[in-house]
């Protein structure tokens, strides 16, 4: 199975994304997540996009494109979950091109309000190593990751005056998006202001309703 997460910044896309990976025993292409590990290992790409990241702008689709469609060649012909990637119109068209024989099978948008977008934003504190994120306001205070131990750190782009950019930055792909796969019967919209397990029930069945709808999955 092949899904898509779209979502403003915060909606829940890395949260839901790890637990449809588990659930469903996907691998995991996190563009932010691989654009953050280039930078840490200090590439050329991580150099690159971390100029257009800490002003809460896209990286350009041709960067951004080459990246995911190298990560979705090594999964071969397993599932996958895609967390933030495509946001934008080329960069979905770039995916059904190289996806023309295992087409994306769902598309899951977790709609949640810009003003909680911003709570979860600026409370949020994230795994250096494995990347997973954590709210302070839900779990109090935590000085280690609860999966592999690690260090929990600030995202530099989770000031609020990036995470606004960030929001009118991505609001467009996020329309034009919505529209193209909605055209494509594939859209599933979540409502995302509910806890985690509702979010992740509600996003369990509307991909398992379409794997029954497509049975020659
Ligand atoms: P990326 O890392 O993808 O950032 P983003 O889209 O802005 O989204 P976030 O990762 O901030 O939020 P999320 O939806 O994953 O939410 P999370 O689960 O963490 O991209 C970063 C940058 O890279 C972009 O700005 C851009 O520069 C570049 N980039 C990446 N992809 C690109 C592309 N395709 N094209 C061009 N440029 C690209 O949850 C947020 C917080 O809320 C957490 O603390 C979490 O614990 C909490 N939470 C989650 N669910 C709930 C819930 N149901 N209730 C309460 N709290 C919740
Ligand atoms: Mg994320
Ligand atoms: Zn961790």
């Amino acid at each position: 199975m092949r899904i898509v997460m779209l979502g403003l910044a915060g909606a829940g896309k890395g949260t839901q994304s790890q637990i449809l990976k588990d659930e469903l025993s996907l691998s995991l292409l996190s563009s932010g997540d691989l654009f953050r590990h280039h930078q840490n290992e200090g590439t050329e790409l991580g150099m690159l996009a971390k100029n257009y990241m800490k002003n809460g702008q896209l990286v350009p689709d041709e960067i951004t494109i080459n990246m995911i469609l190298d990560g979705v060649n090594d999964v071969g012909s397993g599932g996958f979950v895609l967390d933030g990637f495509p946001r934008t119109l080329s960069q979905a068209e770039a995916l059904d091109k190289a996806l023309t024989h295992d087409p994306i099978d769902c598309v899951v948008y977790i709609r949640v309000n810009e003003g909680e977008l911003l709570i979860r934003l600026t409370d949020r504190l994230i795994c250096r190593s494995c990347g997973a994120p954590y709210s302070k306001r839900i779990l109090g205070p935590i000085k280690d990751c609860g999966k592999c131990g690690g260090q929990l750190y600030k995202r530099e782009d989770d000031k609020p005056e990036v995470v606004k950019k960030r929001f009118k930055a991505q609001l467009p792909g996020l329309h034009q998006l919505v529209s193209y796969y909605s055209g494509q019967s594939k859209l599933v919209e979540v409502n995302g202001d509910q806890s985690v397990a509702e979010v992740s029930r509600e996003a369990l069945q509307a991909s398992s309703e379409m794997m029954v709808g497509n049975p020659s999955k």
